[in-house]
């Protein structure tokens, strides 16, 4: 197999855990963004990043570092929101928006689900979702979706989505290149 490595970016851990599970399976590299200077010596890279408000952490950062036009590139990003049509194009604009489809095509883009535990938040990521609640609770409850409801509470209860077995079409991916 093609030697490859995941650059991960994450703030409170989700996506480092979704990214040690890929590079542990397939046996790559993996390491922080803050961490990587270059990637000559691989073929393949996993990007991965928390979505925070309509960006990805590290993606912007990674790819004015490191060139990707020699590699075969996966890319996956980590959020709460669950997975319906309307959220799914909602990462993926933000991906789009670092990253064109000439450098990863569709079927090579994942999502899966993080946590949030809003006591560890830090004090701007505090702010940012106390505002975010605050626009749920305004939502009628009969009008709420899922998603809102859980958001509305989030000051209350944590919530935990991680489940790295979703990790397993990106590894059988991988081991086609
Ligand atoms: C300020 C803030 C904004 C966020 N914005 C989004 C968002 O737009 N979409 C989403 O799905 N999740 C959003 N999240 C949730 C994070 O993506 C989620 O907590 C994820 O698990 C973080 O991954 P990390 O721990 O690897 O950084 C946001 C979280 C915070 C604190």
């Amino acid at each position: 197999m093609k030697k490859g490595i995941v650059i991960y970016g994450s703030q409170y851990g989700a996506t480092e855990k979704y990214a040690k599970e890929i590079a542990g399976q397939l046996g790559f590299d993996c390491v922080s963004h803050t961490e990587i200077k270059s990637i000559d010596s691989y073929q393949i890279v996993i990007l991965g990043g928390g979505h925070y408000a309509g960006s990805i952490t590290g993606f912007k950062k990674t790819l004015e570092k490191i060139n990707i036009d020699n590699t075969d590139l996966i890319v996956f990003t980590v959020g709460l929101s669950s997975k319906t049509a309307e959220n799914i194009d909602a990462i993926n604009t933000a991906v789009r928006n670092v990253i064109s489809k000439e450098k990863v095509d569709d079927s090579r883009i994942f999502y899966y689900r993080g946590n949030m535990d809003f006591k560890k938040l830090s004090m701007v990521h505090r702010l940012m979702m106390k505002f975010m609640i605050g626009q749920c609770k305004k939502v009628p409850e009969a009008n709420k979706t899922d998603d809102q409801k859980g958001i509305a509470n989030l000051e209350k209860q944590s919530v935990d989505f991680i489940n790295v077995n979703e990790v397993n079409e990106l590894v059988e991916l991988v081991k086609t290149l």
